[in-house]
């Protein structure tokens, strides 16, 4: 009887194999081939996340902190007041981005950039013809004492605007990789009331945030206008990067393997969208889940900030989250994962 019953299970299980869908090759499963090392792994040390924005017609940095590891549920920190009140320029600030030391600074300094309008004050069409050529930046030591205001001219007389900044730390390179959208006006044209280039992606490089290189171009695809460049760095050489179509208002997503001027690819083709009717992507790694990430995508004519999230980065795939627990109105800023330490000292403070 024992037999017996040990054999039908043998045949049972046998009869379970056979008729299951083939399994995936092993290789297929194991992400270590296909996701470069920041991708595939979690983070334990991770056990939250900051926010920085702006909120609708308020042109101040507001901070947000996670509840718990939760990647898509957060709390305004400072009772919802701002955290940072621009000074300089036109004492607005508007797409402010977190940017992450590196180098000799990596895990002591953070700095947060931003444009520098408060559309309060003038037109979109003003913004866009004499608008500031600078770039706010704050340091930070610890996340939560933010100094040292500057506004930073980045580009000359013929630029109509400088629009969301944001850097990245190029290995490579040894430096910050800045980069900002700006549209330019003849030099037979100074007081810019004729017609200008398409906006395109500026980039220079800086180690302090005070002294830029000369920029250039980093993103023309005149005549498509493209403005809100972010970068999401997957570890070695490849990086995916987020922007919008500001001619058709779409975000998109591009993949590349070869470093951060290598080739870009888009995957789903030349015309493949990740949402329409948005701009601001600010994406980041889950701290939990390895492979997984957010993007925040800003509906700036509805309710702002949506997240949105993906298990195929590089296959350009990403749906909406729930967001029962993810606060409206909150408009383009950026999102850094942080651990245990960060997490205490900006409740303490800020909480
Ligand atoms: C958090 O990160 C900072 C900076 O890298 C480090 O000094 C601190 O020890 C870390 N705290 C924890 C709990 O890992
Ligand atoms: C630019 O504006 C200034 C001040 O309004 C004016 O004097 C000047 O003639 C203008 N230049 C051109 C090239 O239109």
């Amino acid at each position: 009887m024992r037999t017996l019953s040990s054999l039908g299970l043998l045949f049972s299980i046998a009869t379970l194999l056979e008729s299951a869908p083939t399994p995936l090759p092993i290789q297929s499963l194991d992400f270590s081939n296909v996701l470069p090392e920041h991708a595939r792994r979690a983070d334990p040390s991770l056990t939250g996340y900051l926010g920085a924005f702006f909120l609708g017609d308020k042109p101040s940095v507001y901070f947000y902190l996670s509840n718990g590891n939760n990647a898509v549920s957060f709390t305004a920190l400072n009772k919802g007041n701002p955290v940072i009140n621009p000074t300089k320029g036109t004492q607005g600030v508007r797409d402010p981005a977190i940017v992450t030391g590196g180098g000799d600074e990596a895990g002591r300094k953070w700095y947060i950039v931003g444009t520098d309008l408060n559309i309060g004050k003038t037109t979109w069409d003003a913004a866009q013809r004499t608008g500031s050529r600078g770039i706010f930046v704050w340091e930070s030591t610890d996340l939560v004492n933010w100094n040292n205001e500057r506004l930073v001219q980045v580009e000359d007389a013929t630029a109509g605007m400088v629009w969301a900044p944001e850097a990245i730390w190029d290995a490579e390179k040894g430096q910050y990789l800045v980069h900002w959208a700006s549209k330019f006006y003849p030099t037979s044209d100074p007081n810019h009331t004729g017609s200008p280039s398409a906006i395109r992606i500026r980039y220079a490089y800086t180690k302090d945030f005070k002294t830029f290189s000369a920029p250039q171009d980093y993103i023309n695809k005149s005549p498509t206008n493209i403005i809100d460049l972010d970068f999401l760095p997957l570890g070695g050489k490849t990086y995916a990067r987020f922007m919008k179509d500001e001619t058709a208002k779409t975000v998109f997503t591009e993949i590349s393997t070869t470093g951060l001027f290598g080739t870009w690819t888009r995957p789903g083709g030349s015309n493949a969208i990740i949402q329409s009717g948005v701009e601001g992507p600010a994406a980041y790694l889950d701290n939990q889940q390895a492979g997984k990430a957010h993007l925040l995508l800003d509906f700036y004519g509805s309710d702002g900030y949506r997240p949105y999230e993906s298990t195929d980065i590089q296959g350009g795939k990403w749906t909406a989250s729930d967001r029962a627990s993810f606060p409206t109105n909150l408009r383009h800023g950026s999102i850094l994962p942080i651990n245990a330490t960060f997490m205490s000292a900006l409740s303490a403070k800020w909480g």
